[in-house]
């Protein structure tokens, strides 16, 4: 098991490159799945869950050509046949956003046989709404061993008013959509930039989406969609986990390659927090030279505060004068990296979805555990500030959504150092 070693104190100078966002390669791979041709996607993360997703799609038949290093983080995906329309539990187990393989192969096979993703440390996370919507669009589905089996004839238009707001149901049902016979409309839609960078590559391959992007999207269904390229927009999650840390150490870090307009509320919050910030077209300039100052936040979806960054805000707000009260209302158990931050020193107090963080608190270097993505990053954060040299076991979590995080945190200078082996890098552009 990997592990990183941080010793504390540097603060972060310099500049560091954002990744392509993760949250939007993995729908954007799934809906090569809806046609026979080529598609090519650039500005793929170099991250494990985009390893995972390549495997998903060539045990189904798909050539999968996923290109590091020379390759620019690029990938092509050619599903001419698909041989078994299935995500087994093996994969799915690792990865739960395997489910948005269902809609495409539904609409592209007419079958799919795709694990139930089981539970996850930050929430039951059931999938009831894209069932409820596929079934809507005509598929029928039956839950069996584990497994969700679907089959349909040719999907049919529906009117489909999502009862929460989910966002990878909402990719879901977009690509199931495209090949529907008829119109759909979708209400009650995930509003989050990446649903937003799929319908683009959805729309690039043929298909007729307006709305992407706000609570209502229309979609006229086609008959075949074509091959297409697209460029994966940047990962506002990984942008804000950076901006958080140059916030944190004091530093003067430049946070490039990355889309501003998608950090709103993150941005508004750290400068009510007394962080300054200055921003071009592509990257966002954080100065950490003024003491930090409590603040609440509560978790929404999109354009809300996300809950993607609260973990990584919570090791903040360990750090700013005063009391900081985090309301998580996405996920019932997204707080786990709070009894390890209280090892480090932390005061914090868990109330069910609320947790009141009482700071400044001087953190000490401690042994720790990382338990999901995000709550690693918190970790990771922690360990930049913290008094001596911290362990942190169980990296792997991280790898699932960070590109090199330790040779970007010490590009800047950090003091960090991975134990262990990074999950195996591929050789060449097939790997
Ligand atoms: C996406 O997960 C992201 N993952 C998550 O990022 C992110 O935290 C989450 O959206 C919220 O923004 C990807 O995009 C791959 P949801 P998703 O469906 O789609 C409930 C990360 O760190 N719900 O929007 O699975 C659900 O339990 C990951 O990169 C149902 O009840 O989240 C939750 O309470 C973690 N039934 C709420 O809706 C359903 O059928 C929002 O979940 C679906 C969801």
């Amino acid at each position: 098991m990997d592990k990183f070693v941080i010793r504390g104190g540097a603060p972060l100078l310099g500049t560091v490159r954002i990744s392509g966002a993760k949250n939007a390669a993995l729908p954007c791979m799934a809906a090569a799945l809806l046609t026979e041709d080529p598609v090519i996607l650039e500005n793929i993360p170099q991250v494990r869950d985009i390893e995972t997703t390549r495997k998903l799609l060539a045990a189904m038949g798909a050539e999968v050509e996923l290109g590091y290093g020379r390759a620019q983080h690029r990938t092509t995906i050619h599903c001419k046949n698909l041989a078994s329309p299935e995500a087994s539990y093996e994969l799915v187990k690792t990865m739960r956003a395997s489910t948005l393989v269902l809609g495409p192969l539904i609409a592209r096979c007419g079958r799919a046989r795709v694990s139930l993703p089981g539970g996850c440390a930050i929430g039951s996370r059931p999938i009831d709404l894209h069932i409820k919507g596929l079934e809507s669009l005509g598929a029928k589905i039956v839950q069996d061993h584990g497994y969700v089996e679907a089959t349909a004839d040719r999907l049919k238009g529906a009117e489909i008013v999502f009862d929460k707001i989910t966002v990878t149901g909402t990719e879901d049902l977009l690509m199931a959509a495209t090949l529907a016979e008829g119109e759909t409309l979708l209400q009650n839609c995930a509003r989050e930039p990446e649903v937003a960078d799929l319908a683009a590559l959805l729309n690039k391959m043929g298909a007729r989406i307006e709305g992407a992007g706000t609570a209502t999207i229309r979609v006229k269904g086609v008959s075949k969609l074509k091959g297409a390229k697209h460029r994966i927009i940047p990962d506002r999650i990984e942008a804000g986990t950076f901006i958080i840390a140059g916030a944190m150490t004091s530093g003067d870090l430049n946070v490039t390659g990355c889309e501003p307009s998608h950090l709103g509320a993150l941005l508004s919050k750290l400068h009510e927090v007394g962080v300054k910030t200055k921003h071009s077209a592509d990257s966002v300039r954080v100065m950490g030279d003024h003491p930090l100052a409590a603040a609440d936040i509560i978790t929404e979806e999109y354009p809300g505060f996300p809950t993607d960054v609260q973990a990584q805000f919570m090791a903040l707000a360990t750090q700013a004068e005063g009391t900081s009260v985090i309301t998580e209302n996405i996920f019932e158990n997204r707080f786990m990296h709070a009894q390890e931050l209280l090892r480090m020193g932390a005061n914090i107090k868990l109330e069910g979805r609320r947790a009141v963080i009482r700071g400044k608190s001087p953190l000490s270097a401690a042994a720790v555990l990382a338990s999901d993505l995000r709550a690693s990053a918190s970790l990771v954060l922690a360990a930049l500030v913290a008094d001596g040299e911290t362990i942190i076991d169980r990296v792997y979590h991280i790898d699932r959504g960070y590109e090199n995080i330790e040779e970007k945190l010490r590009g800047v200078g950090a003091e960090i150092k991975r134990i262990g082996e990074i999950f195996p890098r591929r050789r060449g552009a097939n790997g």
